[in-house]
């Protein structure tokens, strides 16, 4: 594709720079889940992963490339033999690869975090892009650091790129510094001066440090840019990526100043924020455009009143288009197996026999408590179920004795390992106890580094929905709990990051903890 085509082809780098974020791990089942909602909204480039990175990268990398067949699949490398061979053999099982190799270019970034000379760096760029693409087809290299590059030696380093094979140049704002104008002449700039720019499709990468991520990407595709690097939520490093939702939909809703197209399936955007931030445990921001809470709710009398006359007055796209469908009370406590299932289909869960059991039994648990079931609790509960079948500890009961008067006290029952187990506990609150209780089951030295509570809905009825992020020798896991009681939603997603750190500590040690 060249850049005289209106096609913007979007690569999402969620499970790359995103996961990158401190806090922000996936596991490979989480990672798998996130990269096929990717591939359903039709991304057309999915980073899985910087494979040289860890283990943990490099499985999720071949994973990732083994079932997802539609988008291209990407693995990251840096400018060396070993990188990129790591990075190719872990993208052996994908139908469409691509090598990404990438090495700095600014002046501050060679000279201080290199300590190369530019002749040098220029060398290692063809260098191993010619490598990348005597194994791959499909190769795109960045110089990171881009918009801090001195002009004439990035030309002559994107040149270069073109010359050994690379067939997307990424020109990255790696910390966020660039502001519109700036960015988009840079990228006229390449267009201009670089004379084989029409053998490569040009790509950015921006860093949202000074908020500007989407502001610069959209002004370097009327540039001439005609792929952009971001992430479900705007999360990544620091202050986070462009945010795939806002780059899609203001080309969407902005078709008379930005005649560009993206292929990407709008009406999946709600489900793909969601499931990243339940994994993440990072929260959207209620006014954050596009998919947070209020980014489609009008309080004001007189705003109401405008939207219900015509919807345009105060909604510059629909809430359907972002697949935002108005809560409908779905179930209720007389729904059987067979409409559960149907509900859950249309919400775009497949489960098996086992875990849809125990969904369903959840949600008549569920119904039996709430008035209202709402879409919302159903995608709550089923978060809390999937992916938990090869838990070592399990949530069975739980008694709190809480209030002013206190000690407050804590009466817990957990199946570790096939047997139910008793803990009683105090604590500075319930919640306190609650997890004191956890510790005496499951004696652990992981601090907790997260507790985040959540309404699933509104009403004094609703679900809460409670992240857990405990970290242990560097390593961070996240964990979710949904319930009507607030305590056992905090309990069960203290189990669930508990059985995470069991399943990464076992992949380094043969025996797993118990009490
Ligand atoms: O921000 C950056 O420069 C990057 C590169 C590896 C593309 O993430
Ligand atoms: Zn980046």
């Amino acid at each position: 594709m060249t850049s005289s085509s209106n096609r913007v082809v979007i690569f999402d780098t969620t499970l790359r720079d995103g996961e990158q974020s401190p806090g922000c791990s996936m596991n490979l089942e989480e990672k798998l889940r996130v990269a096929q909602v990717l591939e359903e909204m039709r991304v057309d480039v999915i980073e899985a992963g910087f494979p040289i990175a860890s283990n943990g990268d490099f499985e999720a990398v071949r994973e990732v490339a083994k079932v997802i067949r539609t988008s291209r699949v990407a693995g990251l490398a840096r400018a060396a033999r070993r990188d990129i061979d790591r990075a190719w053999e872990a993208l052996q099982g994908a139908a469409r690869p691509r090598l990404h190799t990438f090495l700095s270019t600014s002046p501050l970034h060679m000279k201080y975090k290199l300590q190369m000379e530019p002749e040098q760096v220029h060398e290692a760029v063809v260098d191993s892009v010619s490598y990348a693409r005597r194994l791959c087809d499909d190769v795109e290299w960045s110089p990171e650091d881009g918009s801090r590059t001195e002009h004439d030696f990035l030309c002559r380093c994107v040149e270069s790129a073109i010359k050994a094979g690379a067939g997307t140049i990424n020109i990255p704002d790696t910390v966020g510094y660039a502001v519109p104008e700036e960015f988009a002449a840079l990228i006229a700039m390449l267009m201009n001066r670089v004379p084989n720019i029409d053998k490569a499709v040009i790509s950015v990468h921006c860093h949202n440090d000074l908020g500007l991520a989407v502001a610069n990407s959209l002004a370097a595709v009327r540039a001439g840019a005609r792929q952009v690097e971001c992430t479900i939520n705007g999360i990544g490093e620091r202050a986070g990526n462009a945010s795939l939702e806002e780059i899609v939909m203001a080309l969407r809703t902005r078709q008379d100043a930005m005649p560009y197209t993206s292929g990407i399936k709008t009406e999946l955007i709600t489900k793909a924020s969601r499931l990243v931030s339940t994994i993440t445990g990072f929260q959207v921001q209620p006014n954050k455009a596009i998919v947070g809470a209020n980014a489609f709710a009008h309080e004001a009398g007189i705003h109401q009143d405008g939207v219900l006359k015509n919807a345009q007055t105060y909604e510059i796209m629909t809430p359907e288009s972002v697949g935002l469908n108005r809560s409908t009370l779905v179930m209720g406590k007389h729904s059987g197996r067979h409409a559960f299932r149907e509900k859950l289909k249309e919400l775009g869960f497949e489960l098996g026999d086992n875990m849809l059991q125990e969904a369903f039994r959840r949600f008549k648990e569920l119904a039996d408590k709430k008035k209202d079931v709402y879409d919302e609790d159903i995608i709550a509960l089923v978060d809390d179920e999937v992916g938990r079948s090869k838990d070592h500890i399990r949530f069975v009961s739980l008694q709190v004795v809480c209030g002013s008067k206190g000690p407050q006290t804590a009466d817990l029952e957990l199946e570790i390992d096939g047997t139910v187990k008793l803990a009683h506990a105090t604590g500075d609150g319930p919640v306190d106890a609650t997890f004191n209780c956890i510790k005496k089951l499951v004696p652990h030295t992981a601090r907790l580094q997260l507790f985040q509570v959540q309404a699933v809905t509104g009403g004094t009825d609703a679900q809460a929905e409670v992240t857990v992020r405990l970290e242990e020798e560097g390593k961070t896991v996240n964990g979710q709990g949904a319930d009507t009681d607030t305590l056992v939603a905090s309990c069960r997603a203290y189990v669930h990051a508990l059985n995470k750190l069991l399943i990464k500590r076992e992949k380094t040690e043969p025996a797993a903890l118990s009490a």
